[in-house]
């Protein structure tokens, strides 16, 4: 005998069109945002043990990577180097010839469509690892938001079109806007860590960029303990003129990112750093979880959050994805 429930969530479940047809979100390779790892004074791709499937690529190679990023669809970069010019407060990040600069313009070189946003902070360039200016043994405040406007002047004058700064500093955003206004780059946008929590899943990434720091980063970022926190912050970066708000780490925050997706009209991004990568990864390779699923639902976590944008390692391999089954 048939039962006589009215309401059967099944039945938009059916087949396939009509799941695609009620599906809330989607992902297409517009979304993602692709970190790239550059070291300087190296001649040949080196491994990063950490991050399987991922490479430290030497400047000569800057070309070869972004045209077959692009070639794939990406169309954000996010580059990271790795120093051989370190000193106490990463000067050669404002250097027009240091890495940094010079990663810029290889990249818009290569392909001057690429949008580049580079992630604007000290700690890949000092000597001591900590995210700026270290003075009486904590990073001072003041003197590191200093430098990171001469850093952000620096990378738009290289050619970035946007900048994501993370160094967790207070009044970094409204200083960096004015600063690049002052300079001309008004049209320069500023991709914000709005709240970056001390995580231990940036564990690979440290290895991978041979982050010499001792000790923590918990006087600048985050305490993983707090929620409301991350409002805070969020607030004022918006407050100080930031045009994009990012939540980092992804996954272990999407109630932060949900959070804040009801608190601010802003775009809101996600960043799934190395740790949630590796993790994956590592799984997959393990034979533990199908690694296309699994990555694919970790994406439609943050966009279910509220992210309509995600910096993440799968980047090319989603495209790769994507353009498979289109
Ligand atoms: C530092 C920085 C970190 C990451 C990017 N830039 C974290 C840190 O060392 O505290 C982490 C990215 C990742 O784990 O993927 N400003
Ligand atoms: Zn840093």
């Amino acid at each position: 005998m048939q039962n006589t429930l009215m309401k059967r969530p099944r039945r938009l479940r059916t087949n396939a069109l009509i799941r695609q047809l009620v599906r809330e979100n989607t992902l297409s390779v517009g979304d993602l945002i692709q970190p790239v790892f550059i070291e300087e004074n190296i001649t040949s791709p080196k491994e990063i043990a950490a991050l399987p499937g991922i490479h430290r690529i030497p400047e000569s190679a800057i070309r070869q990577e972004i045209d077959a990023l692009y070639a794939q669809g990406i169309r954000y970069v996010m580059p990271f180097g790795i120093s051989h010019n370190k000193d106490q407060c990463g000067s050669d990040t404002w250097n027009p010839d240091g890495l940094l600069c010079r990663m810029i313009r290889q990249i818009k070189d290569a392909q001057p469509e690429m949008i580049v946003i580079p992630d604007i902070c000290f700690c890949e360039y000092t000597t001591h690892g900590h995210c700026g200016v270290v003075s009486e043994q904590d990073v001072h405040n003041d003197l590191t938001v200093d430098n990171l406007v001469k850093q952000c002047i620096a990378a738009a004058q290289a050619g970035a079109d946007m900048l994501a700064p993370s160094a967790m500093m207070d009044g970094q955003i409204g200083a960096i806007r004015r600063g690049l206004d002052e300079a001309g780059f008004t049209q320069v946008g500023i991709l914000a860590h709005a709240i970056k929590f001390a995580s231990a899943f940036y564990g690979p990434f440290r290895s991978a960029v041979e982050c010499t720091l001792h000790g923590t980063r918990e006087t600048y970022q985050a305490d993983p303990c707090n929620g409301r926190q991350a409002l805070i912050e969020a607030r004022l970066d918006e407050e100080e003129g930031a045009d994009i708000l990012m939540v980092k780490p992804g996954t272990p925050y999407l109630d932060v990112l949900r959070n804040l997706r009801e608190h601010t009209d802003l775009p809101l991004a996600a960043y799934q750093v190395s740790g949630e990568y590796a993790m994956l990864k590592h799984a997959a390779q393990a034979g533990l979880l199908d690694e296309k699923q699994a990555v694919l639902e970790t994406m439609m976590g943050f966009k279910r959050a509220g992210a309509i944008m995600i910096v993440t390692y799968f980047a090319h391999q989603i495209a790769q994805w994507l353009t498979e089954s289109a």
